[in-house]
């Protein structure tokens, strides 16, 4: 955030910044989806809704999840939340007590532990590397769990490293987690945006009783809209309904109503040409990047990020992106804000930047390497 302020403090100068900071895809929110949205506020839907969301919303991912996904979960079951961050907001304050924690992977996105702390609870973080895929596996589970240890939360596709767990993987997962009579919570913010001939499944398919995150945020291109998901056990639905009444009323009504035309076809195929786009990007960057000396063991399987080691006679990574901006005018993020593990060696390159520009980047960081 911090690089991300002085990034448009220099734009606002005048310099030709280029973001490959952000964490956004740059299309637009698919043209059904903003015009729903326009519809809603002239027929004045604006009100408070279920503070599970609506049953129109939640029946249309229910569905979703039965064509798309091909696994049966009962609008019952779904709460639509103020982004995937409200959803995790409220399940950290539902499940974990103080001095309890999850296990989670290093590097990966801070903000889920940071939920964690707030309820003065604690994501224990794993170091992971290309060798795990950059996840947890059943024997870092092992090895992990402490008398303390609720469960596991880990992310497919991942942020930062766009590593996926495949289902078997998965399921292997989920059997360890339910021997510890654990919790598996599973954050599918990126599920949508899975590359090549990667599978873009649910974790629900193998591991029927995982709580998964999931949000309207990337695939559906509304990250300001703040809309996502939780697919919860019925066993807890009513005290999350509870919290939910408590803490937010309900989810915006208008974001709402605007997504119940995400799934339609028309959207759909923008999002797909969008992810095709997204694709071609990383086929450019990860090659072009390595050739400057940047370490990239796994090609990264979906979201929009490269999670690269720093070239040899680079030292520090937030030196190293300070520098980039300040003389090169190209925001990357360093690995110090995705966790300890090799943090300093690593930084993050999102691609959700067109293709002319990634270009211009490489360019630059290539100058900048001398
Ligand atoms: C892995 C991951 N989970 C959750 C989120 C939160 O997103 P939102 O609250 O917009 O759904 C993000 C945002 O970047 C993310 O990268």
């Amino acid at each position: 955030m911090e690089l991300l302020a002085r990034a448009n403090e220099l734009a606002s100068l005048g310099h030709d910044v280029i973001h490959l900071e952000v964490g956004e895809p740059d299309f637009d929110t698919p043209a059904p989806i903003r015009a729903a949205g326009v519809r809603a506020i002239s027929e004045g839907k604006t009100r408070y809704t279920d503070a599970r969301g609506t049953p129109e919303l939640r029946q249309a991912i229910s569905g979703f999840y039965k064509f798309s996904l091909g696994v049966e979960v009962k609008a019952e079951r779904i709460f639509v939340t103020a982004g995937s961050s409200g959803g995790l907001l409220m399940l950290s304050a539902l499940l974990l007590d103080p001095g309890e924690n999850l296990l989670m992977p290093d590097p990966g996105y801070p903000c889920n532990r940071h939920f964690l702390s707030s309820f003065n609870a604690e994501g224990l973080l794993v170091p992971v590397d290309a060798d795990q895929n950059y996840q947890l596996t059943p024997s870092l589970v092992e090895e992990y769990w402490t008398r303390t240890t609720r469960g596991i939360l880990v992310a497919s596709p991942a942020n930062p490293t766009g590593s996926i767990l495949s289902q078997k993987a998965i399921r292997e997962l989920g059997e360890v987690v339910r021997k510890k009579d654990g919790i598996m919570i599973v954050d599918e913010i990126y599920q949508g945006l899975v590359y090549e001939n990667h599978t873009s499944g649910s974790a629900l398919a193998q591991v029927p009783e995982a709580i998964i995150i999931n949000s309207f945020s990337k695939y559906f291109g509304m990250t300001g809209w703040r809309l996502g998901w939780v697919v919860v056990p019925e066993e807890i639905a009513t005290d999350l309904e509870k919290l939910a009444q408590n803490l937010f009323i309900c989810p915006s009504a208008i974001a709402q109503e605007a997504a119940l035309s995400a799934f339609d076809p028309e959207s759909i195929a923008t999002m797909e040409a969008q992810k095709a786009e997204l694709a071609v990007r990383r086929n450019y960057l990860v090659p072009a990047l390595k050739e400057l000396g940047f370490e990239i063991p796994l090609m990264p399987a979906g979201a929009f990020y490269v999670y690269a080691g720093l070239p040899d006679k680079v030292q520090d990574s937030e030196l190293f992106c300070h520098r980039l901006l300040e003389s090169h005018f190209v925001a990357v993020t360093p690995g110090t804000d995705f966790g300890f593990h090799n943090a300093d060696r690593s930084i993050r390159i999102s691609y959700a930047r067109d293709l002319s520009q990634l270009k211009e980047a490489v360019c630059r960081i290539r100058k900048m390497l001398g």
